[in-house]
C-alpha cells in the first residue's frame, strides 16, 4: 500500500493547481496515474505505455474501476514530440535520460514529474531545462523516495 499507492499520491503535490491534463508515461500497471486519477477526479489522465500487454491491462483496470477521467494509449515515450504540457512517470528511465525526453517531448514551459531511485544522482539543469530534486525520507513513506521536476524553459 505505502510502497506503491501512497508513493504515487506524492506526485500530486508537484502538479500545478490549474492542471487539467496529465500524461502518465510508462504507466505499467497504472502507477502513478491510476491513484492520481482517483484522487483528482477533475483532472484528465492519459495512461501511456509502449507495451501492448501493459496497455491491455491498463484498459481493463480503467474499465473495471469505472475511471471516467482516464484514457489509455499505446505510445513509445521517444515518439513524443513537442506535445506534452504536464507528465508524470515512475521507475521508467534513469534520471539523466529524462533531460533529452523533456527537451523533445515537452512544450515550452511544460513540466515532467518523475520518480527516480533515491540514491541516484541528480542531473544538472542545462540549457533549456530546469531540474529540481525533492527527497522524501522514510518517515513519510515506508521507504525513501526521490522525485525530480524537470521544466522545459520558455523560449
Ligand atoms: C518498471 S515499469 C514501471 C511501471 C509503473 N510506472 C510503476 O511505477 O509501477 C516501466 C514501464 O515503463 C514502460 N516503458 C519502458 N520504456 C518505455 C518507452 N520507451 N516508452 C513507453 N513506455 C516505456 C515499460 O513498458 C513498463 O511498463
Amino acid at each position: 500500500m505505502d510502497r506503491h499507492l501512497t508513493d504515487s499520491l506524492e506526485y500530486a503535490r508537484f502538479l500545478p493547481r490549474n492542471a487539467c491534463l496529465v500524461m502518465d508515461i510508462g504507466s505499467g500497471a497504472g502507477l502513478p496515474g491510476i491513484p492520481l486519477a482517483i484522487a483528482l477526479p477533475d483532472v484528465r489522465f492519459v495512461l501511456s505505455d509502449r507495451s501492448a500487454r501493459r496497455v491491455d491491462l491498463l484498459e481493463r483496470a480503467v474499465r473495471v474501476i469505472g475511471l471516467e477521467n482516464a484514457e489509455v494509449v499505446r505510445r513509445d515515450l521517444h515518439s513524443l514530440d513537442g506535445e506534452v504540457e504536464l507528465a508524470v512517470a515512475r521507475a521508467v528511465l534513469q534520471p539523466a535520460q529524462w533531460l533529452d525526453v523533456a527537451l523533445k517531448a515537452l512544450i515550452p514551459g511544460g513540466i515532467l514529474v518523475v520518480g527516480v531511485g533515491h540514491g541516484s544522482e541528480t542531473p544538472q539543469s542545462s540549457t533549456g531545462v530546469l531540474v529540481e530534486r525533492h527527497d522524501f525520507e522514510s518517515g513519510v513513506l515506508d521507504r525513501s523516495a526521490t522525485i525530480l521536476t524537470i521544466q522545459k524553459c520558455d523560449g
